[in-house]
């Protein structure tokens, strides 16, 4: 039976000029880049300039997906932002970024999901496509982390990044089965119990500060393996598909080894994994449509592929989206 679909149309993504190594992070703390690669397969990450905020980086990103969609931002219905770091409390940067596209129509709102801010974005929008409020979504993930960082924290500063990543999606036809293209399935958890294992240690409300990143890596490192091995097992199951039908696996680069362990534990051949967490570090919620514009501009990623992508992040909140691209 016919039913409309979310069909992934274009994607795009930005990273800001300054690259800083491992090397250059070993002059600021007591690490190493050997220590860094070995643990967490990170060897750069990128950092926005002064003056160049989570608003500047992802309307980059949304211009590219634009212009590869061949639209602009008048065809755009409604615009979703996944980020932990806002320029501001509020207004959303969302709405900045609606306006520095010119956008005076349609709506706009921040999403915060931490790093899988990104992929409650894309389920969102999916929903929205699916019920007719919208036609055409611009769905980003773009963070700002390093402003987040503690520069003296070895055990955090060493994995993030800065960066942005775009999305546009727009309702297509379908049939109602699982060779139609755009979202098969998505799946969103989160469980607050978990919610001091990773956390900043400010807020508005609280300490009316933003705080700093805080993490346990020995049990985020666990849950996370379990966390996201279960949601893709879910969207498999789901939808009746098995690894070997995926074709690219488009995950959180939360760190190389949590990327290794899942992959083992699902069976996922490496070949299939995108991995871009060794140039990229850990960009949040901006990390899943930058893998997404790498495989992309690849040239690899071709019509009706499988793509799967997860993410997982502070709350904890996790999930999957398998899509035909
Ligand atoms: N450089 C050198 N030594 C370090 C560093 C560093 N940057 N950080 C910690 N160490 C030391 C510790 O002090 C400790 O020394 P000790 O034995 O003398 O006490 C030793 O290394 C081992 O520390 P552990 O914390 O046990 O190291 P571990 O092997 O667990 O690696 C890591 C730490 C990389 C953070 C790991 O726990 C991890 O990957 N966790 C997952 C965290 C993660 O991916 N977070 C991303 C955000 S969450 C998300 O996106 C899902």
């Amino acid at each position: 039976m016919g039913m409309t679909r979310t069909i992934i149309k274009s994607v795009g993504g930005y990273l800001p000029e300054r690259i800083m190594t491992n090397d250059e992070l070993a002059t600021m703390v007591d690490t190493s880049d050997e220590w860094i690669t070995e643990r967490t397969g990170i060897k750069q990450r990128h950092v926005a300039a002064e003056g160049e905020f989570t608003s500047d980086l992802a309307l980059a990103a949304a211009k590219i997906a634009l212009q590869r969609a061949e639209l602009d931002a008048s065809d755009i219905d409604l615009v979703i932002i996944g980020t932990t770091t806002p320029d501001l409390t509020f207004p959303s940067t969302a709405c900045i970024v609606q306006a520095e596209l010119g956008m005076t129509h349609g709506a706009a709102f921040d999403l915060q999901a931490a790093c899988s801010g990104f992929l409650y974005g894309l389920a969102i929008a999916d929903s929205f496509i699916i019920s007719g409020a919208y036609k055409r979504i611009l769905v980003i993930g773009a963070e700002t982390l390093t402003r987040l960082m503690d520069f003296k924290d070895r055990n955090t500063c060493i994995l993030f990044g800065d960066g942005a990543g775009a999305a546009i999606v727009e309702a297509g036809e379908g049939q109602g089965e699982m060779s139609d293209r755009g979202v098969l399935y998505s799946h969103l958890r989160s469980d607050g119990r978990y919610r001091d294992l990773l956390t900043a240690t400010g807020g508005p409300s609280s300490t009316k500060t933003i705080g700093k990143i805080h993490m346990d890596g020995r049990e985020v490192f666990k849950h996370g393996v379990t966390n996201i091995s279960q949601a893709i097992f879910t969207a498999l199951k789901e939808t009746g598909f098995s690894c070997d039908d995926v074709d690219w696996f488009v995950p959180h680069q939360a760190n190389g080894r949590i990327l290794e362990g899942v992959a083992r534990k699902v069976g996922m051949a490496r070949e299939k994994v995108v991995v871009t967490v060794g140039q990229h570090a850990n960009t949040s919620a901006a990390s899943v449509p930058l893998a997404l514009n790498d495989l992309y501009e690849s040239g690899k990623l071709e019509r009706d592929q499988l793509v799967l992508f997860e993410a997982m992040g502070g709350g904890f909140t996790w999930g999957s989206v398998l899509a035909r691209w």
